[in-house]
């Protein structure tokens, strides 16, 4: 039988690819910072599919969580055969507006401990000639859009740049780029989502089931949903000055309301 660990499972995406791995047979290690819902999560997984789900609290904004995961990762009596690197959060707000704190804590979780844990999970991997890495990032990454997009352009890189290194060597990387999404991630970033019109919605799970096709076929990055591949078709047609404009104005739109008139 083989494991699965998913960061950011209590929620969302992560509960999605928790939900879904469950249902295909695998154990699963449960990562996330709220206890008593990775306990909920991991029984109830138990009880409808059978397969043994343990849970690990780590805030991966820190150095100590990153290191619990990392530990669990490099256990070679325990191999970990699927890391999903999916925690994640947004920031409300306009460059400048949002708190260095905040904005390094976003580095930290997206970048930094998706580059650890990745690294901590491909060696061992690497030595058993198998293994795969799915790392979330978002549509986001391929627009001008703050320390998120450059936060998920990072983590397109990354991937791209390591499934080309280990390749061969048995061991997948794949980089997930959805839409949006409906998860809890707009509410507790305190974004409003009204104007974002409902055909550029995906369900969770269906970003789930079409993410591990692409990793079964061996794509590096995947874009799940049609309608979000023509869009990224066509943005690689606009000159990159145009898109951010419009990138910043849909910032604003589903950010703040406050902008500063500063012109030069
Ligand atoms: N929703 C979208 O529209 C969308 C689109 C593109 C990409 N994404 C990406 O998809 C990923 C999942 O987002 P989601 O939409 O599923 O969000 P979500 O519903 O808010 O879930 C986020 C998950 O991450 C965990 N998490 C957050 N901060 C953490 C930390 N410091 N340490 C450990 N766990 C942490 C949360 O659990 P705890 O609070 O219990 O820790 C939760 O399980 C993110 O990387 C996001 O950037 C989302």
């Amino acid at each position: 039988m083989t494991t699965a660990l998913t960061t950011g499972a209590t929620a969302g995406i992560g509960a999605a690819f928790a939900r879904r791995l469950a249902r295909d047979g695998h154990n699963l290690v449960l990562v996330a910072r709220d206890r008593e819902r990775l306990r909920r999560q991991a029984a109830e997984l138990h009880d409808r599919h059978g397969i043994e789900a343990s849970v690990l609290v780590a805030d991966l904004a820190t150095d100590d969580g990153i290191a619990a995961v990392e530990e669990r990762l490099a256990d070679r009596t325990h191999p970990v055969d699927l890391l999903v690197n999916n925690a994640g959060f947004g920031l409300k707000g306009n460059y400048l507006d949002v708190p260095m704190a905040d904005e390094l804590r976003m580095l930290k979780v997206h970048c930094e401990a998706v580059l650890r844990l990745t690294s901590a999970a491909a060696a061992p991997m690497r030595e058993r000639g198998r293994g795969a890495v799915v790392n979330v990032a978002s549509v986001a990454a391929f627009v001008p859009r703050g320390t998120y997009g450059a936060s998920k352009a990072w983590v397109v890189q990354f991937s791209q740049g390591a499934a080309r290194d280990l390749a061969g060597s048995g061991v997948r990387l794949m980089a997930l780029c959805p839409g949006f999404v409906r998860t809890e991630f707009h509410q507790r970033a305190g974004m409003g989502t009204r104007n974002i019109p409902n055909w550029m919605w995906l369900d969770a799970d269906r970003v789930v089931d079409a993410a591990l096709r692409d990793l079964a076929r061996g794509k590096t990055v995947s874009v799940p949903d049609p309608r979000y591949k023509a869009l990224m078709g066509a943005v690689k047609l606009v000159p990159r000055q145009a898109l951010g404009g419009v990138s910043s104005r849909a910032g604003r739109k589903y950010g703040p309301r406050k902008a500063p008139d500063v012109s030069l």
